[in-house]
């Protein structure tokens, strides 16, 4: 009994050993870290890039929207974006069709066409679905260099907060080396506007907007 005791607690010790060090190295965006399932009606609807790290040129205003076609194997996604950092005009959309492998973990490279003109692909993995309102991903912005890799997190549109993206990165940080503590770029989605009807109505006040439609009824 009592040697039956010993080398139980020889055993746990030695796990517990071995774990430590796997569970504590934050890892890289590299072929060890598994992406989540990119099938999953979690992720598909709207979500806009909220912060990234580092930076880069991201533009402002990055928005995406993500769902199945109805072919049940192509991942359709629709992203729009202003042409900077700083311009609050959104009037760059891109779009990407993923053709999905079931089960995938390696993570997806994706080709964005501005119109028909495709752009260098970049290469996605995600990583965390947090509280249905966040999502921690890491990429290439060159897919076939990894030195150009990143970490970003996404949040629905109206739901997400500041004090809830730095929780995001507080988590993500211990195990994703793209997110560094206390560290990340805000990606700028306030006060952006659309050149179309509906999305720029809301910013210009009733009196206006009955005079532009006035004008229009003419
Ligand atoms: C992870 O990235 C660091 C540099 O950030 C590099 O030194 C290291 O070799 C990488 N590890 C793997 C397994 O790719
Ligand atoms: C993306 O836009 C195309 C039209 O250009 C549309 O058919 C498709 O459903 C859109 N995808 C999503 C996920 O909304
Ligand atoms: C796609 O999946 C849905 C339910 O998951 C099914 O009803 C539909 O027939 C499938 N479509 C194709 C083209 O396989
Ligand atoms: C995505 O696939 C749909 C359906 O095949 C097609 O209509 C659309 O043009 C494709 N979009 C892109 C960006 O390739
Ligand atoms: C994606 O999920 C749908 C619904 O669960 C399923 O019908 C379809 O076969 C899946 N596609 C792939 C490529 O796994
Ligand atoms: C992405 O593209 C690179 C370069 O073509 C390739 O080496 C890599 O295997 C691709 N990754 C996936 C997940 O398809
Ligand atoms: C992407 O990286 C590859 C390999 O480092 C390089 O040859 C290529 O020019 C890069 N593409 C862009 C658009 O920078
Ligand atoms: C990039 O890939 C090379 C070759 O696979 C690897 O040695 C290196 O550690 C990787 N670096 C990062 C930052 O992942
Ligand atoms: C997610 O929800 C839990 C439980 O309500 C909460 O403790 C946690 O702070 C939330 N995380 C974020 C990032 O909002
Ligand atoms: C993160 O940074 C804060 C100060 O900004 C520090 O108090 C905290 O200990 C750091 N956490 C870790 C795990 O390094
Ligand atoms: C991001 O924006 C929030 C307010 O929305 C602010 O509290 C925080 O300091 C900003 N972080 C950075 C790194 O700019």
């Amino acid at each position: 009994m009592w040697k039956f005791v010993i080398l139980l607690v020889a055993t746990l010790a030695l796990v517990s050993a071995q774990d430590a060090p796997a569970a504590t190295v934050p890892q890289n965006c590299s072929a060890i870290v598994e992406s989540l399932d990119w099938n999953n009606t979690a992720l598909f609807g709207t979500w806009q890039e909220v912060a990234r790290n580092p930076i880069g040129d991201a533009k402002a205003c990055l928005e995406f929207t993500v769902g199945l076609l109805h072919d049940n194997v192509t991942l359709s996604i629709n992203a729009s974006h202003s042409s900077s950092s700083t311009s609050l005009f959104q009037n760059v959309d891109e779009k990407a069709n993923v053709t999905l492998v079931a089960n995938a973990k390696t993570g997806y490279n994706v080709t964005f066409f501005q119109g028909s003109t495709p752009q260098a692909p970049v290469y996605i993995k995600l990583l965390q679905i947090v509280n249905s309102t966040y999502i921690t991903g890491c990429g290439y912005t060159n897919a076939t260099d990894n030195s150009t890799s990143y970490g970003f997190i996404l949040g629905a549109p109206n739901k997400y907060t500041a004090e809830g993206i730095k929780l995001v990165n507080d988590g993500a940080f211990p195990l994703y080396n793209n997110f560094l503590n206390n560290t990340y770029a805000n990606i700028t989605q306030q006060g952006c506007s659309r050149n179309s009807a509906a999305q720029s109505l809301p910013l210009i006040s009733g009196v206006l907007a009955l005079a532009l439609l006035l004008i229009k009824a003419h």
